[in-house]
């Protein structure tokens, strides 16, 4: 997956297609995380039940994962509820619930087709069984597939994902000096998955919401003010040619200081 195959899907003389061509695909983040917010306030600016919003925040998603595919990024992520969204009312809940099972139905053999591996990161326990079931299904049917991770985090919390790797490490008999960050790490829902090196917010909010609180620890944050459902490719090629103009420095100090000053 290259720069041709992202040039297959935009339109021709477009912005989108003058922003992939700024793309170094030499230097592409290995993994990228969304946190897709502003589904409701997409819908109140149309005079539309909420749940209209989060109906076409779908369109989004698929956008957004076809060309990650197609650029070649390891792993995309995508934070479509919270733990902290239980306390959503009970039919907005289960409206988004229909939603992504209508989504899945609609989009495995997409995803079979690109070689991507779906994976669900969360406490999946709270969810549904046929929820779970529908869920793990395209897990399975996916699980051989050698291309881009896509891994959506549902009923996910980054403090609970911490705590579930703490109680996994006392389970496991472990003593103090076998615990370090790399193994922490592999206790982690992600384990195996580069951390993200890129993450994106969408709706102007600047903050992280719990999301993948230990993977973010170097992460490049750009936020923008589009609105989840208004999201689309052009959005995403933006915020990665943004992302190859960061210095990362790591704590360090940085290899082009007044490169850094503009
Ligand atoms: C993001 O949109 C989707 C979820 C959190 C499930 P919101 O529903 O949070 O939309 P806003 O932030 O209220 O606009
Ligand atoms: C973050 O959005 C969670 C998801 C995108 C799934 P929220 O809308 O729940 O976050 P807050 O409440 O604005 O922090
Ligand atoms: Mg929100």
């Amino acid at each position: 997956m290259a720069l041709v195959d992202v040039l297959a899907v935009v339109p021709p003389g477009s912005a989108d297609e003058a922003l992939a061509r700024k793309i170094d695909f030499d230097r592409l983040p290995r993994h990228v995380a969304v946190i897709m917010d502003g589904n409701g306030r997409w819908a109140a600016a149309r005079h539309l039940p909420r749940v209209e919003g989060h109906r076409a925040g779908i369109e989004s998603v698929r956008d957004t994962v076809e060309t990650s595919a197609r650029l070649g990024l390891e792993v995309l992520t995508l934070y479509a509820f919270s733990v902290e969204n239980w306390k959503r009312p009970e039919t907005e809940v289960s409206a988004l619930m229909s939603l992504l099972r209508r989504y899945l139905r609609a989009e495995l053999k997409t995803l079979l087709k690109n070689n991507i591996r779906f994976q669900v990161i969360g406490q999946l326990d709270r969810l549904a069984p046929k929820v779970r079931e529908e869920l793990q299904a395209a897990v399975t049917r996916t699980a051989i597939n050698t291309g881009m991770h896509f891994n959506i985090a549902l009923s996910y919390g980054g403090r609970a994902e911490i705590v579930d790797a703490a109680r996994e490490a006392v389970r496991r008999g472990l003593r103090p000096e076998q615990i370090d960050e790399d193994m922490f790490g592999a206790l982690l829902y992600t384990a195996g998955q580069p951390d993200p090196d890129l993450l994106i917010r969408t709706s102007g909010e600047m903050r992280v919401s719990n999301f993948l609180l230990w993977q973010i620890a170097y992460a490049e944050i750009w936020v923008t003010e589009t609105l989840w459902p208004d999201f689309r490719a052009r959005h995403l090629l933006k915020a990665i040619t943004e992302y190859q103009k960061r210095d990362r420095r790591y704590g360090a100090v940085s290899s082009d200081p007044v490169g850094a000053l503009k």
